[in-house]
């Protein structure tokens, strides 16, 4: 049995009773970035991130924050370019192309959804695959999917995911290699690249998603599951097998009870999975919020660490 303060080190804490594990995406995202932090400081080194933002959509601006201060927070050279909402395509490219070249400049991210009017697929493609800290550009999907996990940046959400199954299964003492492992979604931003992870640990995986057949069948066999529908709570808790290792990566807002300070309806985030029942279940579980959320940020940074050590 592993102590209180070993769990800790390792990010997790003891659940509700009769609960599994509780996986504390906020704990482990710190030590993503002091050992980010710690790390560039070390090897001398001032690595830059360019977060571009088009428009004023109020959750992006939020996210475009947040990014800035974690990159301030590592030690980072920080910009943001912020541009209306009628920036032009031609123009936006032109900006990125700009960050390409630039050699204060090891990781840019174009804040998404862009505007209707501009080619998501086109702009993300003129980003440098060695500056893609998103991982979204085909070069670094084509490097993850050939196993090639030290050419390739992974993804923000399913790296962090990842970190927070390996951390979970130490401290269960588990070995990942040939466990059951099911992600349910198939998105290029988590679903396929979190599987292509867990394929890369050895797991035995299965990538479910809206058209599997007996979804609950499928679910009840994972040992590692990872839920990225972004569905409120589709999975109810009594799908899980018992002694899973369960990653929520789903964030969605739902209606709460009563009214806020300001008279308006309350409202709650909940995940993919029915938390309440899935905790007394699983081994070891990720809330909502407080589980994956964190770590896609603290990922971020360990990308751009990462595009600045391979710049130099
Ligand atoms: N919008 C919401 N999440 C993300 C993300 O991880 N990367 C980018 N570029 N845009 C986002």
């Amino acid at each position: 049995m592993t102590s209180p303060s070993d769990l800790a080190a390792l990010g997790l804490r003891e659940g509700a009773p009769g609960c599994g594990l509780v996986i504390d995406g906020k704990l482990v995202s710190q030590s993503v970035l002091a050992e980010v932090a710690q790390k560039a400081a070390s090897l001398g080194l001032r690595p830059g991130l360019a977060v571009v933002l088009v428009g004023e959509d109020p959750a992006s601006q939020v996210y475009v924050k947040s990014k800035g201060k974690a990159a301030e927070s590592c030690g980072f050279h920080s910009v943001q370019h912020t541009l209306p909402v009628t920036t032009s395509q031609a123009d936006l490219i032109a900006l990125v192309e700009a960050l390409n070249a630039d050699p204060a400049i090891n990781g840019i991210l174009v804040q998404l959804p862009l505007p209707k009017h501009i080619d998501s697929t086109l702009v993300l493609e003129t980003i440098s695959p060695a500056k893609d800290v998103d991982g979204f550009h085909p070069v670094n999907a084509g490097l993850l999917a050939i196993g090639d996990t030290t050419r390739a940046l992974v993804p923000c959400t399913p790296a962090g995911s990842l970190i927070l199954v390996e951390r979970a299964a130490k401290a269960l003492g588990i070995d990942l290699a040939g466990r059951e492992a099911v992600v349910v979604g198939r998105s290029n931003i988590v679903g396929k690249p979190m599987a292509q992870l867990l394929l890369s640990r050895s797991c035995t995986v299965t990538i479910a998603h809206s058209r599997t057949h007996d979804l609950k069948e499928v679910v009840g066999r994972a040992e590692i599951l990872v839920a990225a529908v972004g569905r409120p709570e589709m999975i109810p808790g009594d799908w899980v097998r018992k002694g899973a290792i369960v990653i929520d990566v789903g964030i969605n807002r739902v209606s709460g009870e009563g009214l806020d300070s300001q008279g308006r309806p309350k409202t709650r985030l909940v995940g993919d999975v029915a938390y309440a029942e899935a905790a007394t279940r699983a081994a070891a579980i990720t809330p909502v919020p407080g589980g994956v959320g964190p770590m896609t940020i603290a990922m971020l940074m360990s990308n751009t660490l990462a595009a600045a050590i391979r710049a130099r």
